[in-house]
């Protein structure tokens, strides 16, 4: 029987609850053995206890739980080649050879590279000693597949990642409780909310919510913005507005690179405007909690569809990462599309922003 192994890894997501219930009962169905890894890369380095084998009712209930219930880490000695080593020779004392890993770009990446190095991994294993010929004669490849979970929906070719619209949700929610206190007030809110390199949360939370002005990396406001944002919100001021909502990415910056932060907007807002204004960063709210329909949906169908992959992959396939485009779950190559997402942040960190916008247009247009 074919031992799959599956973990969270990175920041946490709503949705990779449901995407390893979805592996796992996909593996049973398939008639192949479940594992879970604990606490993502940490369980795989240091194997034993913390690679786990599932059962059908083992993961019951894991849809509705927010968080990610197997754990998860940022993991500092899988990025060290000894930590790797550990990885793999724990792989091949358990039997697996195929992992499934819901996480952001950089443990995806991990995660392919760790694929690359497998041959020469298990070569230097039986070198050592560590492990017999026969043991490794079986593993001589890996398979890795990818599932996106992050709250950023911050990959390049899918239109969603795995937790972003329960955040988005959050964060609505949130701005809607702020705005009956703002309008109560008729203050001004500053609000912060998390998408590190990527606005899309901070976009379609001002869309949704109405904001009166919205700050996001890839397409930073122009020089004169302080003016350009003192106007605009002046106007709704005049056409009768009682509150003002300003919503700030975490990694919001100006055309030169430079940091905009909660405090300058929420200083201009009080020093040119004149209105009492006050700063909400609303944190790991909007990654706590439980899923929405939609990530749960997301997370299941595509937990679903990786498990497949695993069982078509050939020793030539690129590793695939699970995507949704144009609402069909469909595979497209992981380096491919983590390629494309550092292109975006590429294009920022060269002021290219009309690039940068570009890449992003295309991704949702694709
Ligand atoms: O990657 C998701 C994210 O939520 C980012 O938007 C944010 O910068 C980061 O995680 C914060 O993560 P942590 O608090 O776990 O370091």
């Amino acid at each position: 029987k074919r031992r799959i192994g599956v973990m969270t890894s990175g920041g946490d997501a709503p949705g990779m609850n449901g995407a390893v219930r979805a592996v796992v009962r996909m593996s049973i169905a398939q008639n192949c053995e479940s594992y879970v890894i604990l606490e993502g890369y940490e369980g795989l380095v240091q194997g034993g206890d913390m690679i786990k084998e599932m059962g059908w009712e083992d993961v019951r209930g894991y849809l509705s739980e927010g968080g990610t219930l197997i754990g998860t880490a940022r993991c500092k000695s899988f990025m060290e080649r000894p930590g790797r080593l550990a990885a793999a020779k724990n792989m091949v004392l358990k039997g697996i050879d195929a992992l499934i890993i819901c996480g952001g770009d950089g443990s995806l990446t991990g995660a392919d590279k760790f694929r690359g190095e497998w041959p020469g991994l298990v070569a230097e294993l039986v070198e050592k000693g560590d492990l017999t010929a026969e043991q490794v004669e079986p593993f001589k490849h890996l398979n890795i597949v990818g599932l996106v979970g992050s709250i950023d929906n911050d990959l390049s070719m899918t239109d969603a990642t795995i937790g972003c619209y329960s955040s988005l949700g959050r964060i609505c929610e949130s701005v809607d409780y702020i705005d009956a206190t703002a309008f109560s007030h008729q203050r001004a809110f500053v609000i912060e909310v998390m998408g590190r390199h990527c606005g899309w949360l901070a976009l379609m939370a001002g869309v949704s919510t109405g904001a009166d002005f919205v700050f996001i990396p890839e397409n930073p406001p122009s020089d004169d913005w302080e003016k350009e944002m003192c106007h605009i919100i002046k106007q709704h001021r005049d056409m009768g507005k009682r509150k003002t909502i300003v919503i700030v990415a975490e990694g919001a910056i100006d055309r030169s690179l430079n940091k905009i932060t909660p405090s300058m907007v929420k200083d201009l807002l009080t020093n040119q405007l004149g209105l009492d204004t006050r700063i909400t960063t609303l944190g790991h709210v909007q990654r706590g909690g439980t899923a929405c329909a939609y990530d749960r949906m997301l997370s299941t169908l595509q937990g679903a569809e990786a498990v497949k992959a695993v069982l078509d992959a050939t020793p030539e396939t690129p590793s695939p990462v699970i995507c949704i485009l144009e609402n069909k779950i469909v595979r497209r190559p992981l380096l491919e599309a983590v390629k494309q997402t550092h292109e975006v942040a590429e294009a920022i960190e060269a002021k290219d922003f009309d690039r940068a916008m570009s890449l992003r247009d295309a991704e949702f247009a694709e």
